[in-house]
């Protein structure tokens, strides 16, 4: 028991401490990838200023920031060629450990009544499969069509604005977005609007939809944007994040024919990813979205390429200030995600010749 105690003690310990360090080193590198979390803490209040590059200059964290951003431009490879041979032996490690095909949402082939699901950030807690739940979910994956040609990940970072990548992200076979993003309002442009999977986080669904606890209409409407789309809910991650799942799945079953189809993701397959990214050396407290979904696609499709994906202040080849996401300069939730070490994840898959993560203008 004190043993136990002592090794809590120290976790705890080395967890705050490494994240006072990101904090403090990468203050702007939050959820660029991920959209808006929405945790409006006055803390955040300094991202203002690490996104002014006079700042680099005077302040030596700043400075280490922007060595490291040049380091990682630097190992950016701009002539980028696809090895198969790579994307073959990242393909099967995913698959053996993760298995999106069958495992990334629930389905009542991989949650029959009966079983228990378990949480993937709430260990303790755990929902049992009940007809009523298990009448819920697919009968089938809606994966079981893969792997598609070419697959679209877009991110939310700020760089994407003024992209013009809208044409080249809509010519993919399967187009996955993040979180309910704008798709129209002079967006299209840089963002398309071809969409076959868009996730959304329950934050987005408590401020934006009042938890859908009050009128659900503009919610529905809303979400038409997205067509046809799987619509990606973390049902079973965290205990609060039930219930407004549920509604937001009710809603768009009661109240619209057509639009997107509700599914929730399989926290099964969300642990397997996370201790996958571990071994690979992400030590965060939570995989952004943004993440999970390059990953997801590395298993779905035969050509992946990433847009919108640059969590850091300023635009890599401009070198002018970038807002948090492509739509708005929301400050973001920086404590839960590695956004830097995730993406020298993704640079390094760049550079293996395993996806394509697109920094500059699309051409076309
Ligand atoms: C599901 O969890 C409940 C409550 O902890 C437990 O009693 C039951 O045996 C579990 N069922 C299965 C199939 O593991
Ligand atoms: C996009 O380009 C327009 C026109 O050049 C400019 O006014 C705007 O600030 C740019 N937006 C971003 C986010 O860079």
């Amino acid at each position: 028991m004190k043993a136990f105690i002592i090794r809590l003690l120290s976790i705890l310990f080395i967890t705050s401490f490494s994240i006072v360090l990101f904090w403090h080193y990468f203050p702007h590198s939050d959820e660029a990838l991920n959209g808006p979390r929405g945790n409006q803490n006055p803390a955040n209040s300094n991202d203002a200023a690490a996104s002014n590059p006079r700042n680099v200059k005077q302040n030596p964290a700043k400075r280490m920031k922007s060595d490291f951003i040049d380091k990682l431009l630097a190992s950016y490879s701009i002539s980028w060629e696809k090895q198969n041979q790579n994307i073959q032996t990242y393909r099967s490690l995913l698959g053996s450990s993760c298995n999106a095909i069958s495992n990334a949402v629930v389905t009542q082939v991989n949650s029959p009544v009966g079983t228990n699901i378990t949480y993937d950030a709430d260990q303790k807690k755990i929902m049992e499969v009940t007809p009523a739940l298990f009448n819920l979910f697919p009968k089938e994956s809606p994966f079981e069509k893969a792997p598609w040609d070419s697959c679209a990940v877009v991110g939310n970072g700020g760089i994407l604005a003024n992209s013009s990548c809208g044409k080249q992200i809509d010519s993919a076979t399967y187009v996955i977005r993040c979180n309910l993003p704008p798709l129209s309002n002079g967006h299209e442009r840089d963002t398309g609007r071809k969409t076959h999977l868009v996730t959304a986080n329950p934050s987005i669904l408590f401020q934006k939809y009042r938890a859908l606890n009050e009128r659900r209409r503009s919610f529905v409407e809303d979400i038409q944007l997205y067509g046809d789309a799987l619509l990606m809910l973390p049902a079973f991650s965290y205990r609060q994040n039930t219930a407004v799942s549920l509604r937001a799945f009710y809603s768009l079953e009661d109240f619209s024919q057509s639009g997107p189809r509700p599914v929730f993701s399989n926290p099964r397959y969300l642990k397997s990813l996370a201790g996958f990214w571990r071994r690979q050396g992400i030590r965060s407290f939570r995989l952004s979205t943004g993440i999970m979904m390059a990953s997801l696609a590395l298993e779905l499709c035969n050509n992946v390429h990433l847009y919108g994906f640059w969590p850091f202040g300023t635009h890599p080849y401009n070198n002018q200030p970038l807002t948090n996401h492509y739509f708005d300069n929301r400050p973001a939730n920086n404590r839960v995600h590695a956004m830097p070490s995730e993406f020298q994840a993704l640079l390094n898959l760049h550079n293996k010749g395993v996806i394509h993560l697109q920094l500059g203008e699309c051409t076309n």
